[in-house]
């Protein structure tokens, strides 16, 4: 059996990070599950569609490929936009969940060839729906205005022009998109531990969360 660890939370929380830092101190395999989203919101795009056409989307779902994952284009605002449109139509999030649990399941090699503990998983329903059985959960959040405070400062960071006032209003269209939408809603588990960053730093949301998976005595 392989320790499973799901994190879930809004846009911007701080998963990405945090996942990235629980992944290599207990020796996990991690998968970025917004990544898949992503990839099917741009491969919609890229054949001149709709990303809120249910056909094209989980046909695109269906036939997505794990090397686009690594396409660096997944990471930009027209890529976020697309996957929180994909991501409402059930028949896209039926054609991800199998490549989501086998992960989980038989977690691939790290990077340095040695085998993985188990896995990680981030996203927004791996908790509830994708690995309910998760032998840790953690919900991660922080209040709208510091995530968009964050995704501003990483937009600049990376060359690109930005407007906080913009990036704002994105964060609060696509939470309402992501918590609202009726397939597998952005939803915190009964047993998950809640993680409000809005005033930790990376180091300090780290600590929190060792704490929390030391308590469940896993590894
Ligand atoms: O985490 P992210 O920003 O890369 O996610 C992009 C979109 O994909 C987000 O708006 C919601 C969707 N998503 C989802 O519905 N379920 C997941 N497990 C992960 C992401």
């Amino acid at each position: 059996m392989t320790i499973v660890i799901a994190i879930d939370g809004p846009a911007a929380a701080g998963k990405g990070t945090l996942g990235a830092r629980l992944a290599q101190h207990y020796g996990l395999a991690k998968l970025d599950t917004g990544l898949l989203y992503r990839a099917t919101g741009v491969k919609v795009l890229a054949a001149g569609g709709n990303p809120e056409d249910p056909v094209a989307a989980e046909a695109a779902a269906r036939a997505l490929d794990p090397a686009e994952l690594a396409n660096p284009a997944l990471r930009g605002d027209a890529a976020a936009q697309a996957a929180s449109k994909v991501s409402a139509i059930p028949g896209v999030r039926a054609a991800l969940l199998d490549f989501q649990r086998e992960f989980a399941k038989n977690p691939p090699v790290l990077a340095d060839g040695s085998p993985a503990q188990g896995a990680i998983l981030d996203g927004r329903d791996i908790g509830t729906t994708v690995c309910p059985h998760a032998d840790a959960k953690l919900f991660v959040t922080a209040s709208t205005e510091v995530r968009a405070e964050r995704r501003f400062k990483e937009l600049q960071e990376r060359g690109h022009e930005a407007i906080y006032a913009r990036v704002l209003e994105d964060m609060k269209e696509r939470d309402a998109r992501d918590s609202g939408r009726s397939a597998s809603p952005l939803a915190a588990a009964d047993d998950a531990y809640m993680l409000d960053t809005s005033a930790l730093n990376a180091d300090q949301a780290f600590q929190a969360a060792v704490a929390f998976i030391s308590s469940k005595n896993l590894f």
